[in-house]
């Protein structure tokens, strides 16, 4: 099969690889029909995390089982399933609570709690930018699609990752109705936050970013776009919120976040946060931020720490939620809303490319290049 292959910083290929099968009679192997370029992606594209040369990437996929293993009784051939980045075993003690991004059997290394497709320490399975797919625990991993699937396909391929994790953004927030919510970056995972906040009923809904075509998107989903081209975010929601700052907070770019000169700044984003969140604020933060950063230029971020205001964050007795987002918590459920009209994730999606073209995808993707906005793998065509 053909697949999307790390060779090294800024380089993936597209090559021939043995053929991904079923390895254990609770998988099932799928047919990839959709498969995106996350930012999530670009840590590793970059050369920022510590993933093997070789891995195929890839874990936001959606496709149609082609077989399946002998003690799978809930999936069938034909199903067309969309996967959460997510492997979880379905039976720990955290999978039973809900907490499927954080499974303790899915990760082989025992100081890793959690498991996904094609990323850097989570496992050795492989990513879906390909054209099968090994699905472990595939009942219950599989979220099985209603017969709109094929016709929706670009919404719901959101479910595997970018809709549930902005979704969780504004859980950890504790987002309520009449909510003012303030959300940094206004990516794929940002933009996201935006259409869960607006669906959730939340008051104004504010998107910081540098990238013009990214917060017209975010305008587009009703939220009030905030351009921090000059540094003066926090002043504009501020501004916006008599002085007090906004009721909650999301924090959706990670440890490779930038000042306005374009350099990286890792504390950035959460320091802002905690400055135009209002006292009391809850903030929630799924942007990535790593235990260690070799390749980081900050010495502190080498090791994983950020110079965090953490006086003022007391001060204001706010508090925090962060990590991987739990997407089987959410995806079934967020699927009814597509199904229903009321949720198009697929708004965002600027380019649909066959996987040959992947490399082109990454280039363009990772310059946040005007208009690539969201990238989609098409590996059928
Ligand atoms: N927790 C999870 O489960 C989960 C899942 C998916 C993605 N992620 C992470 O979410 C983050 C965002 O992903 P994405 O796909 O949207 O990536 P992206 O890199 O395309 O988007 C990030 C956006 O943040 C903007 N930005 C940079 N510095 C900023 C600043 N100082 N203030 C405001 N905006 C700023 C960039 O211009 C860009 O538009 C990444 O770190 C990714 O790894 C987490
Ligand atoms: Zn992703
Ligand atoms: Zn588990």
């Amino acid at each position: 099969m053909k697949a999307v292959v790390y060779e090294g910083p800024r380089k993936v290929v597209v090559k021939d690889v043995p053929d991904a099968t079923i390895e254990k009679p609770t998988d099932v192997l799928v047919k990839i029909t959709t498969t995106n370029i996350c930012g999530s992606d670009l840590h590793m594209y970059e050369g920022r995390t510590g993933v093997e040369q070789g891995k195929i990437f890839g874990h936001e996929n959606m496709g149609v089982v082609v077989e399946a293993g002998d003690a799978v009784w809930r999936v069938k051939q034909g199903d067309r399933v969309c996967l959460p980045f997510n492997i979880a075993c379905g039976c720990c003690h955290n999978c039973e609570r809900g907490l499927t991004g954080f499974c303790l059997h899915a990760n082989p290394d025992p100081e890793m709690a959690g498991a996904a497709y094609g990323y850097a320490n989570m496992g050795p399975y492989a990513g879906g930018q390909a054209d099968l797919l090994r699905v472990p625990w595939a009942d219950f991993n599989c979220l099985i699609l209603p017969e709109d699937a094929e016709e929706k396909e670009n919404d719901y391929v959101m479910l595997s990752d970018i809709f549930p994790t902005g979704y969780h953004a504004t859980e950890l927030a504790r987002l309520r109705p009449g909510d003012n919510v303030v959300i940094y970056g206004a990516g794929p995972v940002g933009l996201m936050a935006a259409h869960s906040a607006v669906i959730k009923g939340a008051a104004k809904v504010m998107v910081v970013d540098m990238h013009k075509d990214r917060l017209a998107l975010a305008e587009k989903m009703g939220a009030i776009p905030i351009d921090d081209s000059d540094g003066s975010a926090v002043q504009q929601v501020k501004d916006m919120t008599e002085g007090k700052g906004a009721d909650c907070g999301c924090e959706c770019v990670g440890y490779q976040c930038c000042g306005h000169h374009g350099k990286e700044e890792p504390n950035l984003t959460m320091n802002n946060l905690v400055q135009s969140v209002k006292a009391t604020g809850r903030i929630g933060v799924v942007g990535v931020f790593v235990p260690q950063d070799p390749n980081g230029i900050d010495p502190l971020e080498k090791e994983g720490k950020l110079a965090f205001d953490f006086g003022q964050f007391f001060t204001k007795g706010q508090s925090m939620g962060t990590g991987q987002a739990n997407v089987k918590t959410y995806n079934r459920m967020l699927a009814r809303l597509i199904h229903e009209g009321k949720a198009n994730p697929s708004m965002i999606v600027s380019h649909e490319l066959p996987l040959a073209e992947a490399p082109d995808g990454y280039r363009h993707f990772n310059a946040r290049d005007e208009g690539w906005t969201k990238v989609l793998l098409k590996p059928g065509r």
